[in-house]
């Protein structure tokens, strides 16, 4: 079994962090979101995995070379325009061939693997087999209706939803999704949706089946959506300190340290991950705190948050929370007169003051 796994999109709803990177490259508990991706499909032992690329840009490519720091052997497949997920598909055909394999959204993160969905396309003898999971707001994915336990019907962002399911970016396909994906006509919106290649399955009687994802799964299209799979990430994520912790400081519950690193006269509440080379002084890091590398925290309080590198948060009177920092951004309690809040934002930023 091969797999495919998508690292395109605008990533608009993360602006500003998108507009200097790619989405998928953003980290999540210090890990880039596209190599939680790539490490469920090694687990799952896939070795063969294709990344589909927007060929407006290298950084993927980049950013993962060939793979063998995972274990595996990428292949970058550059789709020239953003024309949807089925059409991801279709210009994959010659690299998967005639084996079943796994679709992967790469901006999708499941607890548990990928392996029992593997083992129920077998055992079911699929043609697709769909991964479902239950959401509050199903208008903004691909949702089934679904009759005694059979799915009926796939629509794409319906404006009234026939269940609280969404189809979660993880589905198993042998080749009959390459007849659909050849068959579908664009949307409304210009594109080959991969809801309307399911539906082409259902109505030519290929057989789809699902499972139900029951632990969690987040599509991280929002900011929040990134804090919460990084909550989600921490907690099940074994401690390990390699940087320096002084005796005036209390380290408590999971805390990953990173060499170089080194905590001073400060209270760290895990669970917590900090990169290296960053240094926090006199300063409070609560739960669900994600620091990358070479950062300093000095006279602050940070909780519920993702710093990137080369971030420094000094001398703030007021603790930060719920909060998504870029790289290398400052912020600083400024000295001297006037008594002012002084800003220097980039586009499309968010500052919510007290
Ligand atoms: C895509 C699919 C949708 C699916 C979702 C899962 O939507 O079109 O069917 O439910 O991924 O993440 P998008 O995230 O591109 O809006």
């Amino acid at each position: 079994m091969k797999a495919l796994i998508t690292s395109g999109g605008r990533g608009t709803r993360l602006r500003p962090l998108t507009h200097t990177q790619n989405k998928h490259l953003i980290p999540v508990a210090n890990k880039p979101i596209i190599q939680y991706a790539i490490e469920y499909c090694a687990q799952a032992g896939i070795t063969e995995i294709g990344i589909v690329y927007s060929a407006e840009s290298n950084a993927v490519p980049e950013a993962l070379g060939d793979g063998s720091q995972f274990g595996v052997s990428l292949t970058f497949i550059p789709q020239e325009a953003p024309l949807g997920l089925a059409h991801v598909v279709k210009i994959s055909q010659d690299f998967i061939g005639e084996e079943p394999f796994v679709f992967y959204l790469g901006d999708n993160m499941v607890v548990g693997g990928l392996r029992h969905f593997i083992e129920a396309f077998e055992k079911n003898k699929s043609n697709c087999h769909l991964t479902l999971a239950k959401v509050k707001d199903p208008q903004r994915f691909g949702v089934p209706e679904i009759v005694g336990d059979r799915i009926v019907r796939i629509e794409e962002k319906p404006k009234y939803p026939k269940s609280d399911y969404a189809v979660a970016g993880i589905y198993i396909y042998d080749k009959s999704i390459f007849e659909a994906v050849n068959n579908i006509k664009p949307s409304e919106r210009g594109e080959l949706e991969i809801s309307d290649a399911h539906q082409y399955l259902l109505d030519h009687n290929f057989k789809i089946t699902y499972s139900e994802i029951t632990g969690w799964w987040k599509d991280t299209g929002k900011p929040y959506d990134l804090l919460e799979a990084n909550r989600l990430i921490l907690d099940n994520l074994e401690p390990r300190i390699d940087g320096e912790v002084d005796d005036n400081s209390l380290v408590t519950g999971k805390v990953t340290l990173e060499s170089g690193s080194k905590i001073i006269n400060s209270t760290v509440r895990g669970p917590v991950i900090i990169g290296k080379d960053t240094i926090i002084e006199n300063s409070y890091i609560g739960p669900f705190t994600s620091i990358y590398d070479n950062c300093q925290i000095k006279n602050s309080e940070v909780e519920f948050s993702i710093i990137l590198k080369d971030c420094k948060i000094i001398d703030v009177d007021i603790r930060i929370e719920h909060s998504l920092l870029g790289n290398d951004v400052e912020v600083i309690k400024t000295a001297g007169r006037p008594a002012t809040h002084r800003f220097l934002i980039g586009d499309q930023s968010r500052v919510e003051l007290l």
